[in-house]
């Protein structure tokens, strides 16, 4: 049988942990930078160019996944980072005869303003104050409005291998107040593609949702996620010797995502929570 053919714009991190499940598709990774990969044909593309986004998708793809990370913090940094590849995609696609069968942008959770601790899931209100999600809700409905089957996953925040940040904060003694309790929420970066596979593997025989939250099932105080790895290390109680600074962005983060419809569709986590998720990433460092 011939083979879907499959192309993740934006070949970072999350794309490479997919292209691992795909290998009943004939896949292809688009990124700027040059590099060789053992299984994936890498074009190296910039997906804000339309000559090359043309170029790229002339041969046609059955599934797109858009995974892009902005070079720059700022609003015009995710106005290119994400707004503007979109756009230059959408137009590409739209001058091929095959047409896609699903096309995934993965977003993110930061879209929801909600800071006060409650639960959000696929119907929560959208209201971002920061550039960031507005720029990300943009995108988001120039690839709705497109026409094409599509599938929105707004990931929470992701960690694994090679995305230590917390666990370094807690190895330099930066503690978090226990009041105000701050709620974050993860994700395992194995986790990430595992979602992705499942959305579209899922999508050949089956009606999916245009929208997922993909977060696991432990939205947790950052405090006590704090605390919970300062033991796993086996440091001293009083290894907190200060705050770390309480950024803009993770006081944005309080509140709970909800995976009730990622989990109903279907997907079973690999790591259900923070503790089965860092543990062998404690162990290992
Ligand atoms: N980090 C988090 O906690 C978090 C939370 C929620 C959602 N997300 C989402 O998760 C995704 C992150 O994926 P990731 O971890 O795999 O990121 P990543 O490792 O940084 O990969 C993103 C890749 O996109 C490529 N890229 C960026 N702009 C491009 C362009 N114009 N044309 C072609 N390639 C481009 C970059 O490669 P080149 O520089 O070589 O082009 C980079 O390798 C993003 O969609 C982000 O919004 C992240």
């Amino acid at each position: 049988m011939k083979k879907e053919k499959i192309v993740l714009l934006g070949f970072g991190d999350i794309a490479n942990r997919l292209s691992a499940h795909l290998t009943a598709y004939q896949t292809v990774g688009v990124k700027r930078s040059l590099i060789h990969h053992p299984t994936v044909q890498i074009e190296t593309a910039d997906c804000c160019n339309q000559q090359q986004m043309n170029q790229v998708m002339s041969t046609g793809f059955d599934v797109l996944v858009m995974t892009f990370t902005p070079t720059e913090m700022s609003d015009t940094g995710y106005q290119q980072g994400y707004v503007k590849p979109v756009q230059t995609i959408l137009n590409a696609v739209n001058q091929q005869t095959v047409k896609p069968r699903l096309i995934v942008f993965v977003s993110s959770t930061s879209v929801y303003a909600q800071q006060d601790g409650s639960w959000v899931d696929e119907r929560s209100p959208t209201e971002p104050e920061s550039y960031s999600g507005r720029r990300l809700l943009e995108a988001e409905k120039l690839v709705a409005d497109s026409g094409y089957n599509y599938c929105h996953v707004r990931f929470s925040g992701i960690y694994g291998r090679g995305r230590g940040y917390l666990v370094e904060q807690v190895m330099a003694g930066k503690g978090t107040p226990v009041e105000p309790a701050i709620y974050t929420n993860r994700i395992h970066a194995d986790d990430c593609a595992g979602v992705l596979t499942h959305l579209i593997e899922r999508q050949k025989t089956h009606t999916i949702d245009n929208l997922y939250i993909a977060s696991d099932h432990q939205p947790a105080p950052l405090h006590e996620v704090k605390q919970w790895m300062r033991e796993t290390l086996g440091l001293p109680e009083n290894n907190f010797q200060e705050n770390a600074p309480l950024t803009k962005r993770t006081a944005r983060s309080n509140k709970r995502c909800s995976n009730a419809l990622l989990v109903e569709s279907g997907y079973v986590f690999r790591y259900p929570s923070f503790k089965e998720g860092y543990t062998p990433l404690l162990k290992a460092d």
